[in-house]
C-alpha cells in the first residue's frame, strides 16, 4: 500500500558552531516519521541556493531560522498526501511551490531539509537502510575519507590563509582500517604540534589550528606526522588540499595575509601549488582559485590534471549548469558535492551524474557548519562517490559520519569494496576519453545468461557483439544451477536432441544439457564457462567479469532497485550490452548504429566506450530528440566522431505532445533502420528513472533493438 506524506514540521536547532539551524521531521500516515538536519557553510560559494536567515538581530545576531521554520506550513501543504517514495516528484514540487532560481523564498534549507527526511522515510517505507534505498544493490564502494587535519582559513582564527589541509588514506583496505590509519596520524600530528611548542587546540572542522609559520609548513608537519604514525606517505596516506581561495580573493589577487606571505597573481599561485605538488604526496585540490578565476582553473587542469583531482566546490555550488561548463572548458576534473549548495535530493543526484557522465570524480562533503545527521554518509555510498569529505577524526558531528560508515561497512560485509580513487583513477580520468578501445586485457566479451527463455537471444546478441571486433573472443557464464532451467534453455537450440534429456537424474540431466549448449557455441569458438552462482554476487560472479570488454545480458525484467544481478554488472562500470528479451530481433548488430543521448557529455562518454563497434559499423546516426543546443552540441560530437574516422548522419527530432522522448527516439531508429542503439545512464536502481526523466529505462522496455549501455 502507498504511504502518504502527513505532516512536516521542524525545530531550530544549533549547530557544531552554536549557530541556529534547522531539523525537520516528517510524518507519514502509517506512523512513519523521519527527520534530516541541515548543515550550514563558513566559505560560500556565491551562487550557492539561499539559506533563509531571519536577519531579526535581537536573536543570535540576526542568525535565527523561524521563518525557514514557519515556510515548513506551505511546504507541508505543497506535498501533503504525496507518496514519499517518489522523490523526484516530491523535489519537483518544493522546487515550484518555491518559485525562485535560489530557493530563496522558502529557503534552501527548510527545502533540503524537508527533501532528506522525506528520502529517510522512504527508505523506511521500503525497509530499507537509507544507502540501500538510494543505491541500489550491492556491490557498495565506501568511500576513503578526506581527514581535515589542519584547519585555517574561515574555519580558524590563526595564521593560516588556506583552510583546510587534509589527510586521505586511500591506500588502507578497508573503510575501517582507512579510518584507524587517520586517526593514528591525527593523534601522531597532535603530539608533533605539542612537541614544537604549538597549540592543539581544533577547529570548526576537527582539524587543529596552529598558528605555524606558513601554508606550507602545514604540509610537512603532516608528512612528518604520517611517517611518526608508521604508514608511508603518497602510497599509504596522502594529502588533499582545500585552500578555499575565494575566502582570500581580493580585486582580481589573493591576499595571503593572515600567514604574511602578501599578495599573489593567479599565476604565482599556480606556481606556489606546482612547486608543493612535486614536494608533497598531494593527490587533490579543491578551490585552489577563486570561483570568478576560471582561467586560473583551466590552466592549472591543463597542467596538472592527469596526477592530481583538481575539484571545484565554490566553483560549481554543486549546480549542474556549472559543472557542465567545467566539463566543457575543462575547468577541472572532480567536483564537491553538498546537499545544501543546491537544496534537493533530486538536483544533488543530477550534479553527481553531470560529474559521472563526465568521467570526473566526485566527492560528498559535509559544511563547516554540521548536526549530529550522518545523511551524507549513507549518500556517498549509495551514489558509489569513493570519497567523503566529512573532517577529522574528532568533534561528535564529524565522527558521526564515520561511524555510520564503520556501521554500513559492518552491513554489507561480503559485498562492499574500498578502492583508491587517486593513481589510476586519476590516471584514468585522464586518458578515459582517449582510449581507442579494449585493452589487453580487454579481449573478451563474456554473455552473462541467467534465465531458460533469455539464453539463446542473450547468446545470439553476444556471438555477434564479438565477430564484429576481431580481437574478441565470447564466454558464456551460466550463472543458474538450476536443471530444469537449463534443459528448457537447451531446448531452444535444438528441441529434437535434447528430448531425451528429460530423463535421468538432475545431475546427469545437468551435464548433458551443457554438453548440448557448448556443442551449439562452439561453431564460434566459443567458450562456456558455468558458473556454479551461490552466494553473493559481489565475490562470485563479479571477479568473472572485472575484465570483460562487453557483458551481454537479457534486459532487465525491471530496471528497478531490486535487481540485485543487472545493477551489480552494470555498475562494475564495464560497458553492457543489453538484449532484448521480445520481437524479433534485428538479423544484423553493428551495422547501422544509432547513438542517442540527451547531454552532449554523455554522447562523447558513449562514443568512446563504443568505438571498436563504432568503426566497423557500416553507418552511425545520431538521434537528438528536444535538444534545444542541438546544432552546436551535435557538431562537436560529429567533430569527435571524424577525428577517428568515422562519418555520422544527425538527426534531428522534437517530441509530440504527450509523447515520450523515449518512444520518439524509438520511433527514429526504426525509422532509419538502426541495428543497435548507443546511449549512456547512471545506473540501476530509482535514480535511474529520476536523472534521465525515465529515458533509458523507457529506451530498455520498449526497444527491440540491442541497446550498449554504460555509466
Ligand atoms: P564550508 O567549507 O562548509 O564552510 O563552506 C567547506 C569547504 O569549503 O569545502
Ligand atoms: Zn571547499
Amino acid at each position: 500500500m502507498t504511504d502518504r506524506i502527513i505532516t512536516v514540521i521542524g525545530d531550530e536547532i544549533l549547530d557544531s558552531r552554536g549557530y541556529p539551524t534547522m531539523r525537520v521531521k516528517v510524518r507519514l500516515k502509517s506512523g512513519i516519521a523521519a527527520y534530516a538536519s541541515v548543515p550550514s557553510g563558513a566559505s560560500t560559494g556565491e551562487g550557492e541556493a539561499h539559506e533563509l536567515r531571519d536577519g531579526d538581530m535581537r536573536r543570535y545576531g540576526g542568525r535565527g531560522v523561524l521563518k525557514a521554520i514557519a515556510n515548513l506550513a506551505e511546504i507541508e501543504r505543497a506535498v501533503r498526501g504525496h507518496d514519499p517514495t517518489k522523490q523526484g516528484e516530491i523535489d519537483r514540487l518544493l522546487i515550484e511551490a518555491d518559485g525562485t532560481e535560489t530557493k530563496s523564498r522558502l529557503g534552501a534549507n527548510a527545502i533540503v531539509g524537508t527533501s532528506m527526511a522525506i528520502a529517510r522515510a522512504a527508505a523506511q517505507v521500503r525497509r530499507q537502510p537509507l544507502y540501500a534505498y538510494l543505491g541500489g544493490s550491492s556491490p557498495y564502494r565506501m568511500p576513503v575519507p578526506m581527514m581535515n587535519v589542519v584547519n585555517g582559513g574561515r574555519h580558524a582564527a590563526n595564521a593560516l590563509d588556506f583552510q583546510e589541509f587534509m589527510i586521505v588514506p586511500h591506500g588502507a583496505p578497508s573503510f575501517r582500517e582507512a579510518l584507524r590509519w587517520g586517526a593514528e596520524t591525527y593523534h601522531a600530528l597532535r603530539a608533533l604540534l605539542l612537541e614544537k611548542g604549538f597549540s592543539a587546540g581544533v577547529g570548526d572542522e576537527g582539524g587543529f589550528a596552529p598558528n605555524l609559520e606558513s601554508n606550507e609548513a602545514a604540509c610537512s608537519l603532516i608528512v612528518e606526522a604520517i611517517e611518526l604514525a608508521g604508514y608511508r606517505p603518497g602510497a599509504q596516506i596522502a594529502i588533499a588540499l582545500d585552500p578555499a581561495a575565494s575566502s582570500f580573493w581580493r580585486d582580481g589577487s589573493y591576499e595571503l595575509s593572515r600567514s604574511g606571505a602578501g599578495n599573489m597573481s593567479s599565476s604565482a599561485l599556480a606556481a606556489l601549488y606546482a612547486g608543493w605538488m612535486k614536494r608533497f604526496p598531494i593527490v587533490s585540490i579543491e578551490d585552489g582559485f577563486s570561483e570568478h578565476d576560471w582561467s586560473a582553473f583551466q590552466a592549472q587542469t591543463a597542467d596538472l590534471g592527469r596526477t592530481v583531482q583538481i575539484v571545484g566546490d565554490d566553483l560549481y555550488v554543486t549546480n549542474t549548469k556549472l559543472i557542465e561548463r567545467g566539463v566543457a572548458t575543462k575547468a577541472t576534473n572532480a567536483a564537491l558535492i553538498k546537499l545544501n549548495q543546491i537544496g534537493t535530493v533530486t538536483e544533488t543526484i543530477a550534479a553527481i551524474a553531470a560529474c559521472r557522465a563526465a568521467g570526473w570524480n566526485f566527492i560528498i562533503s559535509h559544511r563547516s557548519g554540521e548536526t549530529d545527521d550522518a545523511f551524507i554518509a549513507d549518500f556517498a555510498v549509495a551514489m558509489n562517490a569513493g570519497q567523503i569529505k566529512a573532517g577529522a577524526p574528532c568533534r561528535t558531528e564529524r565522527l558521526a559520519k564515520y561511524n555510520r560508515l564503520l556501521e554500513i561497512e559492518r552491513e554489507v560485509a561480503g559485498q562492499s569494496f574500498y578502492n583508491s580513487p587517486f593513481a589510476s583513477s586519476v590516471d584514468a580520468a585522464a586518458s578515459a576519453t582517449e582510449a581507442s578501445g579494449p585493452g589487453p586485457a580487454d579481449h573478451e566479451v563474456v554473455a552473462v545468461i541467467e534465465e531458460a527463455i533469455t539464453a539463446h537471444r542473450c547468446l545470439t546478441v553476444a556471438q555477434r557483439a564479438a565477430r564484429r571486433v576481431n580481437a574478441l573472443s565470447l564466454s558464456a557464464l551460466h550463472i543458474s544451477v538450476d536443471p530444469a532451467k537449463l534443459v528448457a534453455s537447451a531446448e531452444e537450440i535444438d528441441s529434437q536432441q535434447l528430448r531425451e534429456l528429460r530423463e535421468g537424474t538432475a545431475q546427469e540431466r545437468l551435464e548433458q544439457t551443457r554438453r548440448a549448449f557448448e556443442a551449439w557455441v562452439d561453431s564460434s569458438s566459443t567458450q562456456v564457462r558455468w558458473l556454479e552462482h551461490v552466494g553473493d554476487i559481489g565475490s562470485s560472479l563479479l571477479p568473472e567479469v572485472q575484465n570483460a570488454a562487453l557483458i551481454v545480458l537479457a534486459r532487465p525484467h525491471s530496471p528497478d532497485a531490486g535487481d540485485a544481478l543487472h545493477a551489480a554488472l552494470f555498475d562494475t562500470g564495464r560497458l553492457v550490452l543489453f538484449a532484448p528479451t521480445d520481437g524479433a530481433l534485428p538479423v544484423t548488430l553493428g551495422e547501422h548504429m544509432v547513438i542517442a543521448w540527451k547531454a552532449r557529455t554523455q554522447a562523447r562518454k558513449a562514443i568512446m566506450r563504443t568505438l571498436p563497434w563504432l568503426r566497423v559499423a557500416t553507418r552511425v546516426t545520431i538521434v537528438a530528440v528536444d535538444e534545444a543546443d542541438g546544432a552546436h552540441d551535435c557538431a562537436e560530437v560529429l567533430g569527435l566522431l571524424q577525428e577517428r574516422g568515422i562519418s555520422a548522419d544527425v538527426r534531428h527530432v522534437q517530441t509530440e505532445r504527450g509523447q515520450h522522448i523515449a518512444d520518439r527516439l524509438l520511433a527514429e531508429a526504426e525509422a532509419v533502420g538502426g541495428d543497435s542503439i548507443v546511449m549512456g545512464a547512471y545506473r540501476f536502481g530509482q535514480l535511474f528513472e529520476w536523472v534521465f526523466g525515465g529515458v533509458t529505462y523507457e529506451v530498455l522496455s520498449r526497444t527491440r533493438l540491442p541497446v550498449f549501455m554504460m555509466h
